[in-house]
């Protein structure tokens, strides 16, 4: 029997937070379930895990993990493991933006309106992208209107091996929800016109993800 390898899998999960001082901060409401659930798969069916989690309030699990706060945080980390992992699954909400100063002290309400400033964070998965050697990439698109044509944009522009377009914004596949909506989508298949939307627990998502990671690593 032929021996099989699994890849190593690297998966990023949760919001980042962009501090404006040391009380505030920028971020979203990524509850992290989804890149938990497919570190717990992967490592069920055999892989090897790392997981980097932004801050988020679910039960660490008990495979190697690396706790960041910031997207440029979670750039440096990506940037360190990325040579050792076969798989790179980035569902991690990453903040796009950061404020362009971060004051050391609380900053004092005032009575006229303010404006803040924002600068550009990292797109890692982009970066990762650019520099990828034999790894694999999936990433998750987060959208609310024009689901494919915008998660195939992504996919196409991030130089991805699989995207999953992931509907947002309604209430029952919500942030906090155990459930998602969403198609798979690879380069191969970027002009069909009617995927399949299905919404699944995210547990089964990750089972199947998973597989199709496995399958990505071995062509
Ligand atoms: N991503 C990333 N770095 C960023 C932003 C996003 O690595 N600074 C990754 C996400 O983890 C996800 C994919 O890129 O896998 C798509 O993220 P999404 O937030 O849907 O899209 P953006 O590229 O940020 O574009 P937009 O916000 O305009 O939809």
């Amino acid at each position: 029997m032929p021996v099989k390898f699994l890849p190593r899998i690297l998966v990023t999960a949760g919001p980042t937070r962009e501090f404006l001082d040391p009380t505030r901060f920028l971020s979203n409401p990524s509850s992290g379930k989804m890149g938990y659930c497919i570190a717990d798969e992967a490592c069920k069916q055999g892989c090897s895990v790392t997981l980097i989690s932004g801050p988020v309030s679910l039960t660490p699990l008990p495979i190697k993990m690396v706790h960041v706060i910031s997207a440029r945080e979670m750039f440096q980390t990506v940037k360190k493991y990325f040579h050792t992992c076969d798989v790179l699954i980035m569902t991690a909400a990453v903040s796009d933006y950061r404020p362009g100063n971060l004051s050391r002290h609380k900053l004092k309400k005032k009575k006229s309106p303010q404006t803040l400033a924002l600068i550009p964070n990292p797109d890692i998965l982009a970066w990762a992208g650019a520099h990828k050697k034999n790894q694999r990439l999936i990433g998750f698109a987060a959208e609310t209107d024009h689901l494919l044509e915008n998660a195939r944009k992504k996919m196409l522009s991030k130089n991805l091996d699989m995207i999953v377009a992931n509907r947002v914004g309604h209430q029952a596949c919500g942030f906090e929800s155990d459930k998602i909506e969403f198609a798979f989508l690879t380069p191969d298949q970027a002009r069909i016109s009617h995927p399949d939307f299905k919404i699944w627990t995210k547990r089964k998502l990750a089972r199947e993800l998973i597989q199709k990671a496995v399958k990505l690593y071995g062509h």
